[in-house]
């Protein structure tokens, strides 16, 4: 983050904790909970905002090396995530086009990918180079017979995904990715992600609708009850600073050290350690930006049901961790991150669940001082409904 944006972004927060208030949403929000139970509306919310849109995949690190993959199975599309040998990261469909079994699972790295059914044999840029019994597949055009390319486009040390199969390539993605952001490309680019190493990744299935583990981290009035007993005495309760960015959006909340910033000259002043900085990269990632690491938290839907979601949860660091006293250090503060919005946030987030199943409520209240969450459940209607009525008009 540019140093000018740190500045602005210490003051407001200063004039917030002199005034007791803070940054705050035009009205209170009434939102149907009917978008957190009804199957019809989860399958709308599939077709279009995991089929439509660039979706973060991770950064870069996560596959640095040619040959390097990640096969995923969260979303709408069974995606294959390569770097090729001519450095490219490209995603693919990942089903053979003999008979559709995957070419990989978890992730590797790979020399080329051999369908472990009858052995097509594809390499890094998804071209397939080996058919064996070749004469059994009269015309059958070789090399027409790639893997399904998806639109991926790597920006910034960033990797986005559009998981629809598309002519229109790669040039396409870059435009529409820099329209989606809403003016925030420059900021994403500002921290220089391409030099991160991923250090580890945990997944978990949670009984709740995708969205409600997006959305525990877009307001600071929970602080003080929720987390008494672990992270609310860093924070000042009930504050946060919001600004959107089309449908996405930067949200901090402050941590109390940032009081030590009023006696140091403004050169100095370093807003990213002194908060909780984070950023809802539409429609399903939080990207937690520390002043030492980046957490990523990547929800979907569950394939089956309204009422749970997969959660991907990913720590980048900018040094890949080489002695063993650097590993306890992050093990045991990744953990202690993970662990508070696991039992705390998470848990909340099912026993909600559990309640909006039984229909008695009709709706819930966003109040002002939760303007990110209140940007978050307007754009996710909003998305649906205009992607949907394109769908119908086409
Ligand atoms: S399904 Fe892949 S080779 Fe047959
Ligand atoms: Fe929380």
């Amino acid at each position: 983050m540019q140093h000018a944006l740190q500045v602005a972004l210490t003051k407001k927060a200063f004039a917030h904790i002199d005034q007791g208030t803070t940054d705050m949403g035009r009205d209170v929000l009434r939102h149907p909970v009917s978008e957190y139970t009804c199957p019809d509306w989860l399958n709308r919310e599939k077709s279009t905002l995991f089929r439509d849109f660039p979706l973060f995949m991770g950064l870069s690190g996560l596959i640095p090396e040619p040959g390097d993959f990640l096969a995923e199975d969260l979303g709408e599309i069974p995606t294959l995530l390569v770097r090729g040998d001519d450095g490219v990261a490209r995603a693919f469909v990942n089903m053979c086009r003999h008979r559709g079994a995957p070419l990989a699972k978890g992730c590797g790295r790979n020399a080329s990918f051999i369908c472990p059914y009858h052995a097509w044999n594809y390499n890094q840029r998804g071209e397939l180079v080996g058919l064996p019994d070749k004469r059994s597949f009269p015309g059958v055009e070789q090399e027409k017979m790639g893997l399904i390319a998806l639109p991926t486009v790597e920006k910034d040390g960033m990797i986005w995904v559009i998981p629809t199969p598309d002519r229109n390539g790669a040039a396409h993605i870059e435009q529409q990715l820099t329209d989606h952001l809403g003016g925030l490309s420059d900021e994403l680019a500002s921290y220089q992600f391409g030099g991160y190493h991923a250090d580890m990744t945990r997944t978990i299935t949670r009984r709740a609708n995708w969205k409600q583990p997006i959305e525990t981290f877009l307001e600071a009035y929970h602080f003080n009850t929720l987390h008494k007993n672990t992270v609310a005495p860093l924070f000042f309760h009930n504050l946060c600073l919001f600004e959107d960015f089309g449908l996405n959006h930067r949200e901090a909340v402050i941590r109390r050290s940032i009081e030590t910033l009023r006696d140091r000259p403004e050169s100095e002043w370093d807003f990213i350690t002194h908060t909780g900085l984070s950023y809802q990269l539409f429609p399903n990632t939080i990207f937690v930006v520390q002043a030492d690491h980046v957490e990523t938290w990547r929800v979907f839907p569950s394939k089956e049901r309204v009422d749970e979601c997969v959660i991907r949860f990913d720590c980048y660091i900018p040094e890949p961790v080489t002695s063993e006293s650097a590993r306890k250090h992050w093990d045991a503060n990744i953990d202690l991150a993970f662990k508070t919005v696991d039992e705390e946030d998470y848990a909340i987030s099912e026993d909600i669940e559990r309640g909006y199943l039984s229909h008695a409520l009709k709706e819930v209240l966003i109040g002002r001082n939760e303007p990110s969450l209140g940007h978050y459940k307007k754009s996710i209607t909003q998305a649906v409904k205009s992607s949907s009525d394109k769908k119908t008009g086409d």
